[in-house]
C-alpha cells in the first residue's frame, strides 16, 4: 500500500513545479494585459483597450488550463500570487511592444517545460502542451500584426488613432 502512495501523482517533482510556474507566468500576463488595458483606456485609445481586456481574460484561461491539469494528475496546483505589474508605459507603441515580449517569453517558457517532459519522457504532459505550443504560434502572430501597424500606418498625425481603429481586424488567419 505504501507503494501506492507514490502513484499518487503521475507528475514528476520537477515536471509539477515547472508546470506551477507556469501558472504564476500565466496569471501574471493577464494582470500584465489588465494594465495595459487601463493605460489605453486612459490615453484614449479605446479598440486597444478592448483588444487586452480580451487578451487578459485569455491568459486567466490558460492560467485555469494548467491548473486543472496539475489538479487532475494528483499534484498540488499552487494559488498564484503575482506582483511587479508595470502599471506605467512610455508610449502607445511600447504597450504593444512590451505585449510581444510577453508572448516570447511564455513560448520559451513553455518550450522549457516540453523540452524537461520530453527528458522525463513524460509524453502525457507533452500531449497536454501541444495545445499551448498552437496557442503560442496565434498570441505571438497576433502580437507581431499589431506591432507592424506602427510601421505599416506610422505614428504621424492621426496616425495613432489610425492604429488603435486597425487593432480589432488583426487576427491569426483571419478566423
Ligand atoms: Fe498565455
Ligand atoms: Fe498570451
Amino acid at each position: 500500500m505504501k507503494d501506492l502512495m507514490r502513484l499518487r501523482s503521475l507528475l514528476g517533482t520537477e515536471v509539477e513545479a515547472l508546470l506551477n510556474n507556469q501558472i504564476k507566468m500565466e496569471a501574471y500576463n493577464s494582470s500584465v494585459y489588465l494594465a495595459m488595458a487601463s493605460w489605453c483606456d486612459r490615453n484614449g485609445f479605446d479598440y486597444s483597450a478592448d483588444h487586452f481586456y480580451k487578451q487578459a481574460e485569455d491568459e486567466r484561461e490558460h492560467m485555469l488550463r494548467f491548473f486543472k491539469y496539475v489538479s487532475d494528475m494528483g499534484g498540488t496546483a499552487v494559488s498564484p500570487s503575482v506582483d511587479g505589474i508595470p502599471q506605467e508605459f512610455e508610449s502607445f507603441r511600447e504597450v504593444f511592444e512590451s505585449a510581444l515580449e510577453l508572448e516570447v517569453k511564455t513560448t520559451q517558457a513553455i518550450n522549457n517545460i516540453a523540452d524537461k517532459c520530453y527528458k522525463e519522457k513524460d509524453h502525457v504532459t507533452v500531449e497536454f502542451l501541444n495545445w499551448f505550443h498552437k496557442e503560442q504560434r496565434e498570441e505571438e502572430y497576433v502580437a507581431r500584426r499589431c506591432l507592424e501597424l506602427f510601421e505599416v500606418i506610422g505614428e504621424e498625425g492621426t496616425g495613432r488613432w489610425e492604429i488603435d481603429k486597425a487593432i480589432p481586424s488583426v487576427s491569426y488567419g483571419n478566423e
